[in-house]
């Protein structure tokens, strides 16, 4: 079996929901269910001897240590992190605990469990890191996508805990010989998204005839990839991946936040068209910007493309179709959790309608 940690939050049950689909193999799931794990990503799994949900911290060592010797896994993917970037200019804490001293911990448990297994068990044995594009800093217009070698020049507190759980990832291979690799994906996007990100979180506002947000100029770009085939990329680099190599993972799909939201709108208003008759991109409402905000992002994925034949299979129109549905399709899902933290966070951080001067009123776009 295998261990994933952070399997109840967006990507790991995606992940979950997607290794169960293709494989036998079962999967024990460790998640402290911050605000953002939700046990309800993973309802269809009830009653299913191949998914263990164990509620823990992956900074508990005497917890891990004990799952990993009464389950003897072959592999830990490690998914468990505070992910987002706002929350973590609020307060960097919880992500310098989970994200550095977690992974710490982590690694030190699985270091102890390999160092006693025997050869055939060991050379199967390994440790996944499930890491970001936000690592590499921020690019220039012109510049070309990360590769594997682009230097680290993280600039958010989140993308600095990511970066040093990457480094000490690293350093337990070069040290301890632990077998790792390690993951660096650009922006997911799809089913079970948490409605604090960009695009959940404007075709939820956009139904509830709120403000689409749109930070500084929105001409800041990602690289957008949809989370079903971020999971096919993990498995491939699971099953082939050679030992102490790092992958970068992203769909070659560089799009401005604007052109991003206005898609989510366009598709919006022909599946769900507003009663009188406007876009739901007269929402859109420019605020201010993030702070530190990087300017673009861009993924080469040429590596695990020819080393190792993965390539994605949605593209952006498809992806972004089928997500938009996905959110029409589950609004309970989203009713249940936009209550209780999420509600507190978002008063916290847009105020009542938003916190920010609004500077323009209309969609904006400079290609
Ligand atoms: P998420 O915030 O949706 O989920 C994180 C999960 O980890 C939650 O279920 C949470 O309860 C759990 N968790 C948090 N702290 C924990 C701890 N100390 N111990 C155990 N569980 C804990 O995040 P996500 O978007 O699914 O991201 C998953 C991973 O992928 C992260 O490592 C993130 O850095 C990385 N990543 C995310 C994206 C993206 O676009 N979302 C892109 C590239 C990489
Ligand atoms: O690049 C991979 C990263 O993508 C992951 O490592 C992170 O875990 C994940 O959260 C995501 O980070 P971003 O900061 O890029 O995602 P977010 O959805 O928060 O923002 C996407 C872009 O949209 C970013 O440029 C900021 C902007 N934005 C975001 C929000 C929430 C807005 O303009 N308005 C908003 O309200």
């Amino acid at each position: 079996m295998i261990l994933v940690t952070g399997g109840a939050g967006f990507i790991g049950s995606n992940f979950i929901l997607d290794w169960l689909a293709h494989s036998e193999e079962p999967v024990i799931n460790l998640d402290k269910l911050t605000y953002a794990g939700n046990l309800e990503n993973l309802n269809s799994l009830k009653g299913n001897p191949r998914h263990i949900f164990v509620r823990g911290d992956i900074a508990d060592s005497e917890l891990v240590a004990q799952l990993l010797s009464e389950h003897r896994p072959r592999a830990i993917l490690n998914f468990a992190a505070e992910s987002h970037v706002d929350r973590s200019i609020h307060g960097p804490e919880a992500f310098i605990q989970t994200n550095i001293v977690g992974t710490y911990r982590l690694l030190e448990t699985a270091r102890a469990f390999y160092k006693d297994l025997d050869e055939r068990a060991a050379s199967c044995f390994r440790f996944l890191h499930v890491s970001t594009d936000e690592v590499y800093g921020s690019l220039s217009s012109g510049a070309s996508p990360f590769t594997e070698e682009h230097k680290y020049e993280p600039n958010s507190p989140y993308s600095a805990t990511k970066a040093a759980s990457d480094h000490l990832v690293r350093a337990y291979y070069h040290t301890y010989g632990l077998p790792v690799l390690t993951t660096n994906c650009s922006n997911n996007y799809g089913p079970y998204h948490f409605p604090e990100k960009l695009i959940p979180l404007c075709i939820h506002n956009a139904l509830a005839g709120r403000p689409l947000p749109i930070y500084g100029d929105g001409l800041q770009i990602r690289d957008w990839l949809y989370v079903r085939d971020h999971c096919s990329a993990i498995r491939r680099v699971l099953e082939a991946g050679k030992v102490g190599e790092t992958y970068n993972v992203g769909g070659w799909n560089e799009m401005a936040n604007i052109s991003v939201v206005q898609s989510v709108c366009e598709i919006l208003d022909e599946l769900k068209p507003k009663e009188n008759g406007s876009s739901y991109a007269a929402q859109i409402t420019f605020v201010t910007d993030r702070p530190g905000h990087d300017r673009r992002y861009a993924i080469d994925a040429e590596k695990i493309s020819t080393e190792l034949g993965w390539q994605p299979k949605e593209t952006f129109e498809t992806g972004i179709r089928k997500t938009v549905q996905w959110y029409l399709d589950n609004p309970s899902w989203v009713a249940n959790v936009t209550s209780g933290a999420y509600q507190s966070w978002v008063g916290q951080h847009y105020g009542s309608g938003l916190n920010t001067t609004a500077r323009r009123t209309s969609p904006h776009v400079d290609t």
